[in-house]
């Protein structure tokens, strides 16, 4: 008696199945199929392959951005995975990488990978652009992970990289690479020759230069003092002078007389870096102590931009 009622429920449940199945059916969904693997190919098991809404990313990035460490809406894929785990469809990759969603509604996903363990990095290269589910459904799709940086790896320089790289060696003509330099010992990796006026600036200092800084004026928005290469017409204007020169040593430095005071001593700096060169200026940077600061700036165009 009991069993056969049991027998007519399932019936029951199976007819009602069926009729919502026919007269509704984009509501049972699609399946997306595919494999998650590394960039060699590698298979990478036990990965979830989320669905995320695009709709839920781009409502997100309608709301303001509160500046703050873990704010829940600054990162569009997981902040919103976060916020709707329970929710979003998902799908977990095999041993063989391989991974099915299933009952995947209409719309627009970002495939979003979360990995079973720090070897590969979450995200994967379907999360940067949302496809349609007709589309995702179409035909399996190949995740591509990056792997995450070992927690024993060290830190190598670019020569290194290099060693193996050759294509990458217009790296070192660069602005990246170019912009700051040991004055004396450019390195290896700063090959200036796309830039021939780089060190122009440099090379007047380092043949010795002898300015005068005068006609002081606090309203000035950069530059509170004129500087000049000869001694102004005004000698009273002069507030102090800075010769630049080569020392025995090979640095390059700078003696700073007090024209206002001349009980205070003379002071000499060392000119430690060059910083810029390329684009308008560059600068020469002295150090007090542990800080460095900017001194004089030279402009290769020879005027004020
Ligand atoms: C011992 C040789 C070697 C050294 C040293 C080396 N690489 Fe590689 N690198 C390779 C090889 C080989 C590949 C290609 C791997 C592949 O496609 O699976 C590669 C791939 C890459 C890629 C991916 C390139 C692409 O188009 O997908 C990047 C980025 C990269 N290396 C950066 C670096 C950096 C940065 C360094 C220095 C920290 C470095 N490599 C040092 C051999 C090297």
């Amino acid at each position: 008696m009991m069993r056969k009622h049991w027998i007519g429920g399932l019936l029951a449940l199976g007819a009602a199945a069926w009729i919502v199945g026919c007269s509704l059916p984009s509501k049972s969904g699609s399946t997306v199929k595919g494999v998650v693997e590394d960039r060699d190919g590698r298979k990478v098991a036990n990965a979830t392959v989320w669905l995320i809404p695009s709709a839920d990313v781009a409502a997100m990035g309608k709301t303001p951005i509160e500046i703050k460490n873990d704010a829940k809406n600054d990162e569009p894929l997981e902040d919103n995975l976060a916020a709707n785990r329970e929710r979003y469809t998902k799908g977990k990759s095999g041993a063989n990488g391989e991974f099915s969603v299933a009952g995947v509604p209409d719309g627009k996903f970002f495939l979003y990978v979360e990995p079973a363990d720090a070897t590969y990095l979450p995200g994967g290269d379907k999360s940067r652009k949302s496809l349609n589910t007709a589309d995702l459904a179409a035909a399996p799709v190949t995740i591509k992970v990056s792997g995450n940086i070992p927690a024993d790896a060290t830190y190598v320089g670019t020569t290194k990289c290099l060693s193996c790289h050759e294509e990458q060696e217009t790296f070192t003509k660069t602005l990246h690479r170019l912009g700051i330099q040991v004055i004396g010992k450019p390195s290896k990796l700063q090959d200036y020759s796309r830039f021939p006026n780089y060190n122009d600036g440099l090379n007047k200092l380092m043949a010795g230069t002898k300015f005068w800084f005068h006609a002081y004026d606090k309203t000035r928005s950069f530059d509170k003092y004129q500087i000049s290469d000869k001694e102004p017409a005004d000698p009273a204007s002069v507030s102090f002078i800075a010769t630049f020169f080569k020392d025995t040593d090979g640095k390059l430095k700078f003696r700073t007389e007090n024209a206002k005071d001349a009980a205070d001593p003379a002071r000499v700096y060392t000119v430690d870096l060059a910083y810029g060169g390329g684009v308008y200026k560059q600068r020469y940077l002295y150090r007090v102590g542990p800080n460095l600061f900017p001194f004089v700036q030279y402009n290769q165009y020879g005027d004020n931009s």
